[in-house]
């Protein structure tokens, strides 16, 4: 596909307006963002990654995932240069480390953010995993940054179960938007119970390394002959079945992070792809849903 071709990148960026998420404030989403982990490490690769990032923007993947951790903060500073001139269209996402969620700490280290960034607020700031903070005191101050405007939602990330259930109980908990945890087709520990979860309680969950981090987490996912034949059928390629598998719910966002540009627009694209029920069936004979509680996976 040529990238010059506006009309195909019209036809993505509609098809990506039609698969939505419903954040519990009522926000929609498209189902597919963009991942930063590893941009603007390199200062060879930086206009690269810009460039990837806008055109991502501009075929609707709005939603960009990064974190003060990522790079020492080179990452939300590759973003901020992204977003110059397109901060209104992009929903910003960014996480605070556990050890600086106290109240002694938020503040400045979601200033911090702000600056490297180039902007006055996230849309959204979640606590990367739950660290030594009490819970009431991370969501006390996620509470004020939301109160000054600096912050408009919150949420966590690496939260499993009874973490979730431990939130939901806790003074403000229930003002969560969302829990950023690994999803992918070959780590399905998520669907025994957390995912099922969060159905229930009508909160999305964001998948990050939605690709496995390009099947090497599992290669399996590149070569299996389910996956070939799915991909054959819908002439597109592995990966992209994997990232539909998981957005085939309306209450997943995935984060897939890309550089190439080839990468980007098969990203955006593969909010097109819609699994049958056999598609599906077929997929969970060779990566069945978990039977028994897992420990929640972590990168
Ligand atoms: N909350 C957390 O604790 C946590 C942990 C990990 C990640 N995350 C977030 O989730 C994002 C995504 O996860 P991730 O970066 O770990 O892994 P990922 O998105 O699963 O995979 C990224 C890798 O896949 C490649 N890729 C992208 N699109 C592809 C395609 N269509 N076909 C083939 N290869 C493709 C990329 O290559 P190129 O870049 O060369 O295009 C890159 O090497 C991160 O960037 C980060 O924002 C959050």
């Amino acid at each position: 596909m040529s990238l010059h071709d506006d009309d195909k990148k019209l036809k993505i960026k509609h098809s990506l307006e039609k698969r939505v998420v419903t954040l519990p404030d009522g926000t929609f989403l498209p189902s597919i963002g963009q991942g930063t982990w590893y941009m603007g490490e390199n200062p060879e690769s930086k206009n690269k990654e810009i460039k990837a990032l806008q055109l991502g923007i501009e075929l609707g993947m709005k939603v960009i995932d990064t974190a003060e951790m990522y790079g020492n903060g080179d990452s939300e500073r590759l973003v901020g240069e992204a977003l110059k001139a397109r901060r209104d269209k992009v929903f910003l996402v960014s996480k605070v480390y556990p050890h600086h969620s106290g109240l002694d700490m938020i503040e400045r280290a979601c200033e911090n953010s702000l600056k490297r960034l180039g902007t006055d607020h996230l849309d959204l700031y979640l606590l990367h995993w739950r660290g030594r903070v009490p819970l009431a005191e991370t969501i006390e101050g996620m509470e004020r940054l939301r109160k000054d405007g600096k912050i408009l939602r919150w949420g966590v990330s690496n939260f499993d179960t009874d973490d979730m259930k431990e939130l939901m109980e806790t003074d403000g908990g229930k003002k969560c938007m969302t829990n950023q945890v690994l999803y992918h087709l070959g780590s399905r520990g998520i669907d025994y119970d957390l995912l099922p979860w969060h159905q229930e309680h009508n909160l999305p969950i964001m998948a990050y390394s939605p690709l496995a981090q390009g099947g090497s987490l599992r290669r399996q996912l590149l070569s299996d002959p389910t996956i070939l034949e799915i991909s054959e059928k819908y002439n597109v390629q592995p990966l992209q079945i994997v990232l539909a598998w998981t957005i085939r719910s309306n209450n997943v966002i995935a984060i897939p992070k890309a550089v190439q540009e080839e990468h980007v627009l098969a990203n955006a694209q593969a909010a097109a792809i819609q699994l049958t029920r056999e598609d599906l069936n077929k997929l969970d004979e060779v990566f069945p849903k978990p039977v028994r509680k897992m420990p929640l996976d972590i990168i």
